[in-house]
């Protein structure tokens, strides 16, 4: 087992840390080695080498099997242009170079923590355990063309939306397979009213769908799922979304559980490699102060040994024990409630921790 470390901005350094330690007791209870490479990426390789992506770290990533990334950005380096800024330029290179075309971003609203979430606790009595799977290798983000030209009156900005069989074939396969461990539901979201790319997509996750009959299947229109997920997020399993719904759907969903500070995510490539991080961001406003949430980045590391490493056990034993942790009232500020056990960014990792060993 061999990953890469880019702990990044913030609070990521922070977090990183106590997720290590994390990973250093699960490997003892489980009975397995492991070795990392620390790597520098954005802000901190921007202030070091002059570039969010140096090509050292590539190299690093390139001989490990896996990276565990914390997180890029901050105000300081707000004002550059935007394909140089930590996010854009390390996050969008790492994706295309590895081939991570499969973003899973589990969100689950624990019970115990319902009063943190948005919705009303009625609209979610029981919380609500979903699972947004994101194309991320192509669609708008990444089509050509791409590019902004002078016109006789102005400017012309294009961008553009395309999608290929094989492409839209590989992300419907990794949506199924994961709703075979789940509830076994996935919903399609589209505006196949609108776009042609949806109608695509829809062709094709109808023939891959015939492939796992197991699993039942809906589609959704992008917008009525923006609002579904504020009216009733329990019927969503995994929704499958091209790469630009997944990204604004993902945030909403993410905001719907009450904390950032609580999920991971894996973007996974061909095989077993895969980039594993928290799906909130850099928190500058909270960075060095060792109050920062590490659950995501400990839950990054149960996904990172689930599918880079085939360690299900290990993986689920974290997921177990934070579920624990949470249930025992011990709490970091961003999930804080009347009466809880009030902790920081390391004794949240000891608590979890403690209940592995
Ligand atoms: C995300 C982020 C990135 C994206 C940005 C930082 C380029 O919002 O990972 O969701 O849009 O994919
Ligand atoms: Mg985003």
């Amino acid at each position: 087992m061999k990953f890469a470390v880019l702990s990044g901005d913030g609070i990521g350094p922070e977090v990183m840390s106590v997720a290590l330690d994390v990973m250093k007791v699960v490997s003892k209870k489980f009975n397995f080695t492991y070795e990392y490479t620390e790597a520098l990426v954005g802000g901190a390789a921007i202030d070091a080498k002059g570039k969010a992506l140096p090509d050292e770290t590539v190299q690093i990533c390139r001989a490990n099997d896996a990276i565990l990334f914390g997180s890029v950005g901050g105000p300081k380096w707000e004002t550059l242009p935007p394909n140089e800024q930590p996010e854009r330029g390390a996050l969008l290179p790492l994706r295309k170079i590895f081939g991570l075309y499969a973003n899973l971003r589990p969100a689950i609203c624990y019970k115990e923590l319902i009063e943190s979430s948005p919705i009303k606790s009625s609209i979610i009595p029981n919380g609500f355990d979903m699972l947004v799977m994101r194309e991320l290798t192509g669609g708008i983000y990444f089509g050509q063309p791409k590019g902004t030209t002078q016109t006789a009156n102005g400017e012309r900005a294009v961008d553009t939306l395309v999608y290929e069989t094989a492409e839209i074939e590989r992300a419907c396969h990794i949506a199924f397979k994961a709703a075979r461990n789940r509830r076994k539901h996935v919903t399609l979201i589209d505006k196949a009213n609108v776009l042609e790319s949806s109608l695509l997509w829809r062709k094709i996750f109808k023939q891959i769908a015939a492939q796992y009959s197991d699993v039942q299947t809906a589609f959704m229109y992008v917008d009525n799922a923006a609002m579904q997920v504020l009216r009733n997020p329990s019927q969503f399993d995994v929704m499958l979304c091209e790469n630009m719904f997944g990204d604004i759907l993902s945030d909403e969903v993410a905001a719907a559980t009450g904390s950032l500070g609580l999920l991971p995510s894996a973007s996974l490539a061909e095989g077993t490699f895969g980039l594993y991080e928290p799906s909130g961001g850099s928190a500058p406003d909270i960075a060095g102060k060792g109050i920062a949430n590490p659950i995501a980045q400990i839950l990054s590391v149960a996904l990172m040994l689930e599918y880079s490493f085939n360690q299900l056990n290990a993986a689920n034993a974290i997921r177990g024990a934070v579920h624990k942790v949470i249930a025992k009232g011990i709490r970091t500020a961003d999930i804080a409630s009347p009466g809880c056990t009030k902790v920081d960014t390391a004794g949240m990792g000891q608590a979890i921790a403690a209940e592995i060993a």
